[in-house]
């Protein structure tokens, strides 16, 4: 599991049958390594009790301004005094309307008031409260004064009604906590990304693919999009979920990536290539299921085209960043495929590193040299070569 960038987050609960959610969503942080110190309002109480949030955070759960145990009585500035942000998980609708007014007439809405850190809030309520005029006003209060709003998703909801008003899922709420975290290094520009395998079939039902599960290209999208860019994905065929907001289009054939990308480029600042092209493709494949005998079968195989030299060689390319998986002398070789495909940018890494798991090693190299990232999850790295790329990129957008 990814380490979080918050190190201590102060999580308030407020009154809905979404406080469910707050529980995993405290197991998740606590994880994550984040110290989660949970403040809960009576409503909260109602559906879920301090006791069960005191286990998860393993700490204790306040409810009530006057408690004693607050050594010099003054709860409302104490527990915000070292936190990262506020995240109140569920919000209800009386909870935003009283943020917005600024009341502080219990522990919960004290502490928002009397805070000197970021607040983030994830609302949970019935369909018609979350359309009502009052609470989108209060919204439109609350986003202007600097609140951070992590949803609510659209579903069905716990009375029956189906629409928006859920409170997201903590996998979901910790993936836009993180995201909103990321310096918008990229914001403006448009990426196209290649990911995954390539299939190239020789039979109705045989093939030839690369190994590749994706997570890296996927990885990448993800924190571009973090980042503020606009990501075109062009995947072959994987099993990740696409990242929300990603434009993802389905390929299976190296020609049929190769096709997308070049329809695809129009107006894109930035190309990376980390899709795992096969080098070859099956020149008469069957139509129906070759059938199986004791014979020799001998394929007949044409070398696919290069993308990424497709995309480098037109007159005009985007900024150009490649992978290489090598097996051995990794920098030599890396560097060598970055010279002879002229690329500004290649992250190269050992192939026993590379497949199939959440954490890799990556070498950065361009023209000032190498540059290592140690192992860590794909979406530390791809978040490192980023950053990276982004102080690469012209100043000047693209037409
Ligand atoms: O396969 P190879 O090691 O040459 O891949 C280096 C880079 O070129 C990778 O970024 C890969 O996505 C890209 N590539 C491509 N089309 C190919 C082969 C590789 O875009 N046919």
């Amino acid at each position: 599991m990814t380490q979080s960038t918050f190190k201590r987050l102060l999580l308030g609960i407020t009154g809905g049958i979404a406080t469910y959610k707050a529980a995993e969503l405290v197991r998740l942080l606590v994880r994550q390594g984040v110290e989660v110190q949970v403040v809960m309002t009576q409503a909260a109480c109602q559906f879920i009790t301090p006791v069960t949030m005191q286990a998860l955070s393993g700490r204790p759960v306040f409810t009530d301004l006057w408690d004693n145990r607050i050594d010099n009585g003054m709860a409302h500035i104490e527990f915000t005094r070292d936190v990262d942000a506020i995240l109140i998980a569920p919000a209800s609708a009386d909870f935003l309307a009283k943020l917005a007014q600024g009341r502080a007439d219990d522990l919960l809405s004290t502490l928002c008031l009397a805070r000197a850190c970021p607040l983030m809030v994830a609302p949970a309520m019935n369909v018609h409260m979350w359309k009502n005029a009052a609470t989108q006003r209060n919204l439109a209060l609350l986003k202007k004064d600097g609140a951070l709003i992590f949803g609510p998703g659209s579903g069905e909801q716990a009375c029956g009604d189906e629409g928006f008003g859920r409170m997201l899922d903590p996998e979901v709420l910790l993936e836009a906590l993180e995201a909103s975290q990321q310096p918008k290094l990229l914001a403006g520009k448009k990426l196209l990304i290649t990911a995954g395998p390539t299939f190239e079939a020789i039979d109705a039902a045989r093939g030839i693919t690369n190994l590749s599960s994706g997570k890296m290209g996927y990885a990448i999208a993800r924190a571009a999009l973090e980042m503020g860019a606009e990501v075109t994905l062009i995947s072959g065929q994987t099993s990740q979920i696409p990242p929300y907001g990603a434009n993802l289009i389905k390929v299976t054939s190296a020609q049929q990536m190769l096709t997308a990308v070049m329809a695809n480029l129009v107006s894109k600042d930035v190309f990376i290539a980390v899709a795992a092209v096969a080098d070859y493709y099956v020149l008469n494949p069957s139509e129906q299921k070759i059938k199986k005998d004791a014979h020799i079968l001998t394929l007949e195989l044409a070398p696919n085209p290069d993308i990424l030299a497709n995309v480098m060689n037109l007159p005009d390319p985007p900024f150009c960043a490649g992978f290489a998986a090598e097996s051995e002398n990794l920098i030599e070789y890396a560097e060598h495929k970055r010279r002879r495909k002229n690329l500004p940018l290649l992250a190269a890494n050992l192939i026993q590193d590379a497949f199939g798991g959440d954490d890799s090693e990556l070498v950065l190299l361009d023209d000032k040299g190498a540059h290592p990232l140690p192992r860590a999850p794909k979406i530390i790295l791809a978040r490192q070569l980023l950053r990276h790329l982004a102080r690469m990129l012209p100043k000047k957008p693209k037409d």
